[in-house]
């Protein structure tokens, strides 16, 4: 019970990796608020985790992050609910990939819009809520990608080397107040948003990866279990690759 009455905000978490992780972080005993834009996605981990921990644990929050006003109102929905906010995963994220010459400008600005702006909005109205106590955990999700750019992903490398930069800073103007900043940046893991990258490019990848596989959703929920948890009091500004060594 790693993360016993910690309350836990996960935006992306009715897909993929949030989803996963929103699983984890309640059997390590978290009071748990998804947070996502797919209602019906929502719905669906909400009964599952309500049926497995009782109905006291867990929330759905509809939010789009990209919307500051909406996220606003998530933030305020948690801490009436559950009191107070302990760990913030900002998880939600989207891909529109294309080559440069064919991006559009819509392309551009939807990405930056929900991975960077995102990030930004729901650090901005969570944070003062740990602030105020003098403990809190943040974890964003940044990507290989962010790291050493990738074919097709102008938009998207822009946002999670971003997230990097806004993941060192925060860790600088928050650590005193009692605040860690860190975040993963995951290499390539098996959910709805690798499914659209093309089965040759995804093969080249995984040639490439030492383990030979692509990762899991668990491989990434574990990373951020462990940051949010006290195991990593001590852990700040940091950058924490799980990829299978695709890049040493
Ligand atoms: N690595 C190496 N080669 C790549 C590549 C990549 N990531 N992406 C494309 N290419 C190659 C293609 O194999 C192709 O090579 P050939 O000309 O030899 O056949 C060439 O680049 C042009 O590609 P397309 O013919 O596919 O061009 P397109 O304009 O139709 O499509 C594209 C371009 C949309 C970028 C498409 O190639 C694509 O989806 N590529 C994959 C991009 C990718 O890796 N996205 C990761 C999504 S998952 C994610 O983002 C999570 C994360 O953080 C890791
Ligand atoms: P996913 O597509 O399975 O899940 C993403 C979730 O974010 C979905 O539930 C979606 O509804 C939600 N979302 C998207 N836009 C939103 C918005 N505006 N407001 C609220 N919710 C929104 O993707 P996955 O793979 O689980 O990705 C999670 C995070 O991990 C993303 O930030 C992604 O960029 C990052 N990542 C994923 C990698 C992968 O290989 N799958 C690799 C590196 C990073």
């Amino acid at each position: 019970m790693r993360l016993k009455d910690k309350v836990a905000l996960i935006t992306g978490g009715a897909n993929g990796i949030g989803r996963e992780t929103a699983r984890l972080f309640v059997s390590e005993g978290a009071l748990v608020a998804i947070a996502d834009y797919d209602e019906e996605a929502g719905a669906e981990v909400l009964q599952e985790l309500q049926a497995a921990s009782g109905a006291e644990q867990t929330i759905f929050v509809k939010v789009d992050v990209s919307d500051a006003e909406s996220v606003e109102r998530m933030v305020s929905t948690v801490v009436e609910r559950f009191g107070t906010l302990d760990i913030l995963i900002n998880n939600a994220g989207i891909t529109r990939d294309s080559m440069l010459s064919k991006m559009t400008l819509e392309q551009w600005h939807q990405v930056i819009d929900v991975n960077l702006n995102g990030v930004f909005y729901c650090t901005k109205f969570a944070a003062p809520h740990m602030v105020g106590k003098g403990r809190g955990k943040i974890i964003n999700t940044s990507s290989i990608v962010g790291i050493n750019g990738n074919i097709g992903q102008t938009n998207y490398a822009a946002t999670k080397a971003g997230v990097i930069g806004m993941t060192k800073t925060w860790a600088k103007e928050l650590g005193y107040k009692g605040v860690t900043v860190n975040a993963v940046a995951p290499g390539y893991i098996e959910t709805g948003m690798v499914a659209k990258v093309p089965e040759k490019v995804l093969q080249g990848m995984m040639e490439k990866v030492p383990l030979r596989r692509l990762g899991q959703p668990q491989d990434i929920a574990k990373a951020y279990l462990y940051l949010a948890s006290d195991d990593a009091d001590y852990v700040n500004g940091t950058v924490l690759e799980v990829n299978g060594g695709l890049v040493i």
